[in-house]
């Protein structure tokens, strides 16, 4: 089958960015099916380095289809810049589609979202500020504009002046600014006049090229671990980055989805709140922070790192049908005497190998390790598995026993050039 899944295996920024450009040398179609702007893709080849937030990693193939389905939430805005920002670095060459079952992302979201993490206090989430949550929270509440209608100005119109008469009801009970319709209006019927072109039913895209049988990969953001309904609720986001939201969130059939490639970092890295079991401090965690460059593409913010966490990754396996993994970042693990993978966790005295469902408990569990020897030497230039020092081919080894899934790709630099597959993915 020429589809294949791409998901984050742990809380994000696995390097799926990188993978999916890297395999899409071979493919036809690009799908982004959930998320926004929250999403912070990195990308480097032939010394350019670009870092995507709503647009498809398929981009820079001038023969490649790049959808943005129905799943996504898109700040038209920021979206638009990302686009122009492109352009002017000679992305010129492109195929995009955007869904008109997508939703957009108005400045009264972002507001919201401030708004929420300030009320929360201690207890905030840590969130990227993109009005991702309130955003998926007025498609759910049936208050949404998607972009089929935001293209058309009348349409948009009025449904902007019914949403924010309930949105500034909000607004004002939480002691914010409120916002004025025609002002939005006026700015953004003209970002809807740019993007029409653009827009169209994704879904019909896809089947054509399914029917064709072309080679679609669907380019997930976030991670299992971030799911609004497998992840450490509430510390999540508001959609859900597994292979089984991919049907749903771009509209083909799910029996177009059979393999799943995992992208998971040689340790743990996330940003924002939330338990974080394997979590290091100190030297060695400042060592790999700056080894890996480990600060948010989007908000900059310095990211929390641990060790490899084998049962989130067998969860990550379990809820999103990961047959393949990605094993990415290995070359900063280079230098460090002793690495530990997390085998399972101890909760109140016994030996749990799932993640719990209340953060309550999840904060108090234990991870247990299982010490392996690290290597010095770099590994940055290997070309195949069998150059990787022999400890650097055990760790592969013990991960792929720990969570019975092959490791098919590694990664041991952020080039394109950098990445050894192992066995053929699609
Ligand atoms: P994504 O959100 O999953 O696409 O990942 P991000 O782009 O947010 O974060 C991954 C970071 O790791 C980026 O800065 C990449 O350039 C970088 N990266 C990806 N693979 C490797 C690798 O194998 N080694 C190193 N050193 N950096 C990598
Ligand atoms: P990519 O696709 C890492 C995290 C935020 C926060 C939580 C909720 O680059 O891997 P949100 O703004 O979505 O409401 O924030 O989710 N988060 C990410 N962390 N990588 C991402 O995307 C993320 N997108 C959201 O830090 O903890
Ligand atoms: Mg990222």
């Amino acid at each position: 089958m020429g589809t294949l899944v791409i998901v984050g295996s742990q809380w994000g920024d696995e390097g799926k960015g990188k993978v999916t450009d890297y395999l899409a040398q071979k493919a036809d179609v690009v799908v982004r099916s959930q998320g926004g702007n929250n999403a912070g893709h990195t990308i480097l080849f032939d010394g350019n380095k670009f870092a995507l937030r709503s647009i498809p990693s398929g981009i820079f193939n001038p023969k490649i289809k790049n959808i943005m389905a129905n799943g996504m939430v898109i700040d038209p805005k920021q979206m638009l810049e990302e686009l122009h920002g492109l352009e002017a670095r000679g992305i010129k060459d492109y195929q995009l589609f955007i869904s008109n079952r997508a939703h957009i992302v108005l400045p009264y979201h972002a507001a919201l979202d401030g708004a929420y993490e300030q009320f929360k206090g201690e207890k905030k989430i840590g969130t990227t500020k993109r009005g991702i949550g309130p955003a998926y929270a007025d498609k759910a509440n049936r208050i949404g504009i998607r972009m089929g209608d935001f293209i058309q100005p009348d349409i948009f119109k009025e449904q902007l002046r019914i949403t924010l008469k309930i949105k500034n009801m909000e607004l004002r009970q939480l002691g914010l600014e409120e916002f004025d319709a025609d002002a939005i209006y006026d700015e953004y019927s003209k970002y809807a006049l740019e993007i029409k072109p653009f827009v169209c039913d994704t879904s019909l895209v896809l089947e054509e090229e399914l029917v064709k049988d072309s080679k679609i990969l669907f380019e997930g953001a976030q991670g299992v671990m971030l799911c609004l309904d497998h992840g450490t609720y509430p510390y999540v986001t508001s959609s859900s980055p597994t292979g089984a939201s991919v049907p749903l969130n771009s509209g083909v059939a799910p029996r177009y989805i059979q393999d799943v490639l995992g992208i998971c970092k040689a340790y743990t890295t996330r940003v924002g709140e939330g338990p974080f079991p394997t979590e290091i401090e100190g030297e060695l965690a400042d060592q790999i922070r700056e080894k890996g460059h480990e600060y948010g593409t989007v908000t900059k913010r310095p990211r929390r790192v641990g060790y490899l966490d084998c049962v989130a990754l067998n969860y990550a396996r379990r809820i999103s049908g990961i047959n393949h993994l990605a094993l990415m970042l290995f070359d900063v693990l280079s230098g460090i005497e002793t690495l530990k993978i997390c085998y399972a966790y101890e909760l109140d005295g016994k030996q749990i190998q799932t993640i719990p469902a209340t953060n309550q408990e999840y904060s108090r569990v234990k991870p247990l390790y299982i010490d392996m020897p690290g290597w010095n030497e770099d590994i940055t230039n290997v070309t195949c598995f069998e150059d990787l020092p022999i400890p650097a081919q055990n760790y592969i080894r013990k991960i792929e026993e720990l969570t019975k899934i092959k490791v098919s790709l590694f990664s041991v630099g952020p080039d394109r050039k950098q990445t050894i597959q192992i066995e053929e993915l699609f």
